[in-house]
């Protein structure tokens, strides 16, 4: 299925398809399921220095237990993403370089959460969002992404260009389409006057090619990922739909996707990106 294979912050992936931070991807046995039965990228849950019990969505064993599952995937060739919380911007940084050592390929900054928002209030100012991820920046190697809150106070031309300037490859915004636009997967066209249809889209249309988005949220078919590439998404994760089925979600959006491709014509999915039409 090289239709659905993609460049992601320049690294390449078998898929567009990944799972979302959270659901089946904190607990090595789930991790090792994901990774035998999907050929995309593997995103860790969003892990801390020493670990934590609450609150509840961020139950996580600390950075040591996901580092060494880093290192054993990163041998095998697989690309693993890291996602990143912290209550401090030391934190940060010091969870970054210990993920980024081990051999994740990209860092996935967790600055939609509640519990980051409220300690570190990344988006409080420019300053505060450039002081933590700068120094995040400073201190690795590897391709960094931040995942955004669906409204964060500022423009999406403001929050583009201030993750441009900090060489943040990647974005990964909320897949959060009005649910009665009038889509045209086919046609790959939406009724109505040109607008930004989502933060994805929003987003996109923002970083001028310099940024790749990731889209989050709702995605549960292959159905949903072809829109949501249509709407700039260079890549899609899927939480619920994992929770509800399985780790064989996974494949089975790639093969949707990957069908829903050959029907219309698509050598690759890179000809769908962020091609919608307004009529
Ligand atoms: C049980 C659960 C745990 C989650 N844990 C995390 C997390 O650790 N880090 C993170 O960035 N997002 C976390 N999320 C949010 C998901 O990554 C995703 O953004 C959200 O579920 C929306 O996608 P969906 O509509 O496909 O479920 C969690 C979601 C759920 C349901």
């Amino acid at each position: 299925m090289e239709r659905t294979s993609i460049l992601l912050g320049g690294c390449e992936l078998k898929s567009t398809i990944m799972n979302a931070s959270g659901p089946r991807s904190a607990e090595r046995g789930e991790i090792y399921e994901l990774t035998a039965v999907h050929r995309g990228a593997i995103v860790f849950k969003s892990c801390n220095m020493a670990g934590l019990d609450t609150p509840e969505n961020l139950k996580n064993a600390g950075v040591e237990h996901f580092a060494a599952l880093a290192s054993e995937f990163a041998a095998r060739g697989k690309p693993v993403i890291a996602s990143i919380v912290g209550s401090t911007e030391s934190e940060f940084v010091e969870v970054a370089k210990r993920l980024d050592r081990a051999g994740a390929a990209i860092l996935e900054l967790n600055l939609a959460d509640d519990y980051v928002r409220s300690s570190i209030a990344p988006f409080a100012s420019f300053e505060r969002l450039k002081s933590l991820v700068g120094r995040v920046r400073g201190e690795v190697g590897c391709v960094l992404a931040v995942k955004l809150p669906p409204k964060s106070g500022f423009s999406p031309r403001s929050l583009a260009d201030a993750l441009k300037s900090l060489r943040v490859a990647i974005a990964v915004c909320q897949n959060d389409l009005a649910k009665d636009a009038q889509v045209d997967a086919g046609a790959g066209t939406v009724k109505g006057p040109p607008r930004a249809l989502s933060h994805t889209h929003a987003m996109f249309r923002e970083s001028e090619g310099l940024l790749d988005i990731v889209a989050v949220g709702g995605i549960n078919s292959g159905g949903d990922a072809y829109v949501a590439h249509l709407t700039g998404a260079k890549a899609v994760q899927v939480g619920s739909a994992l929770i509800k089925e399985g780790a064989g979600a996974l494949g089975r959006i790639d093969r949707e996707l990957n069908a829903m491709l050959a029907e219309h014509g698509k050598d690759s999915v890179n000809q769908i990106i962020g091609a919608m039409k307004f009529i």
